[in-house]
């Protein structure tokens, strides 16, 4: 365990679009299992299933130790978007976080900064903390242009917020090049950008905000490579796509502090 009490550490399981109702379920109930019989200390467990299974996970939540977290959020408070989800409808579910920004909705769906700062102010306006991702693909990090790019992300996405409501927020460094390619940061590497974005924090917000704010790692972080990444000292955690797809990995990586 880390010498910092600070921060609160967050393991969260990003579903993406996978598993049945049956298998959403089991997967639920196994991972219950697990918590049951693991120690987990202090850390935050929390699952993003696809949202037809949220009303399940949040109802199993109740039984047990972790919360629930959706994948997407519509920015606009109601009305004429078929298919689209509110953050109202959310917050109904009594839904903890919601993943913002995420790389694939920035590649296929065309999710901008300015439509991330949106979404995070729908989400905060229903008490909803927003898990904003940032991360640079290949082509940028081997330009040299990795520590721009999320600079940019962080800003447009996130620096109109007030230090109060910024205090809600939760970062998750992914490097698109890391992303289910089984191609890891190093911890070195994670370190370095978890380690650029605090110091952004703090510029903005003061030491304090920074020294409080969970930044996490996603990106091909597994049970063989994350007790490593969360050894280093501004990994506060692990966004995990794959691994989390079986409740005994993403045990395991919950218990990798
Ligand atoms: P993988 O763990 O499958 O690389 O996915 C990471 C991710 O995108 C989590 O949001």
């Amino acid at each position: 365990m880390k010498a910092n009490n600070k921060r609160q550490h967050i393991v969260a399981g990003n579903w993406k679009m996978n598993k049945t109702f049956q298998e959403a379920d089991e997967l639920i109930d196994n991972l219950m299992t697990e918590l049951e019989n693991n120690d987990i200390a202090d850390t935050k467990v929390i699952i993003c299933p696809p949202a037809i299974y949220l009303e399940m996970a949040s109802d199993m939540a109740e039984e047990s130790y972790f919360m629930v977290g959706a994948q997407n959020v519509n920015e606009n408070e109601s009305g004429a978007y078929t298919g689209e989800i509110s953050a109202a409808m959310l917050e109904a579910l009594e839904l903890e976080y919601c993943i913002v920004g995420h790389s694939e909705r920035r590649a296929y769906y065309h999710e901008t900064d300015a439509i991330v700062a949106k979404k995070v102010d729908a989400l905060l306006k229903h008490n909803i903390k927003p898990i904003v991702c940032c991360g640079e693909v290949l082509e940028e990090r081997e330009a040299n242009r990795h520590f721009d790019v999320i600079k940019r992300q962080i800003q447009e996405g996130l620096f109109h917020l007030t230090a109060e409501e910024f205090a809600n927020v939760v970062i998750a460094y992914e490097p698109v090049w890391a992303i289910g390619t089984g191609k890891t940061a190093t911890p070195e590497q994670a370190q370095e950008i978890h380690a650029y974005i605090r110091g952004l924090i703090a510029e903005k917000y003061g030491a304090e905000v920074a020294d409080t704010t969970s930044i996490l790692y996603g990106g091909s972080c597994k049970p063989g490579n994350a007790k490593e990444l969360f050894a280093k000292p501004d990994v506060d955690g692990g966004l995990i796509g794959g691994a989390c797809l079986k409740a005994d990995d993403f045990m395991a990586i919950i218990k990798a502090f």
